[in-house]
């Protein structure tokens, strides 16, 4: 299977609680290679444009304000079909229906404040690591 890579959010619900090392430790687990990272206080303008797709939804504002609520880290993760290791290991968008033993589940407090973000296509992923970073701060 090809080594692809993944775009991944830890988002201000798990910062707050100090949880990036223990949710990095998961995706690790998992067989992600963290290839690109950093620790950002996103703007406004930032996530109403990487959630655009979104905009229309009765929750957008408020998934705004919380993706603005705090820091977040932006990471890249490659290993093989990323998308879906990464997806996997995440667990469902709302933790009441995520499986046990995967970040959601474990450490979510909502479907809002659900821990972390992950592409849901090679596409989608090629366009959220460049929403966020260049390509000389990726190293594999
Ligand atoms: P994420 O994978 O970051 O993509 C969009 C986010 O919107 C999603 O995770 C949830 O955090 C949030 N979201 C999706 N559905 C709802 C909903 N029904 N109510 C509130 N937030 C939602």
């Amino acid at each position: 299977m090809a080594v692809t890579r993944t775009f991944s959010i830890i988002k201000p619900d798990a910062t707050r609680r100090n949880l990036t090392g223990a949710v990095t430790k998961m995706l690790e687990e998992a067989g992600l290679r963290v290839v690109a990272s950093k620790r950002i206080q996103m703007t406004k303008e930032q996530a109403e444009g990487f959630y655009a797709v979104h905009k229309e939804r009765p929750f957008f504002g408020e998934l705004v304000d919380f993706m603005i609520s705090g820091p977040v880290v932006v990471q890249v993760l490659e290993g093989e079909d990323a998308v879906k290791r990464n997806r996997d290991v995440m667990g469902a968008t709302n933790p009441a229906d995520a499986d046990d033993g995967t970040i959601r589940k474990t450490y979510a407090e909502s479907i809002e404040a659900n821990s972390v973000h992950g592409s849901d296509s090679d596409e989608n992923a090629k366009i959220e690591i460049d929403y966020f970073f260049d390509e000389k701060e990726i190293v594999g």
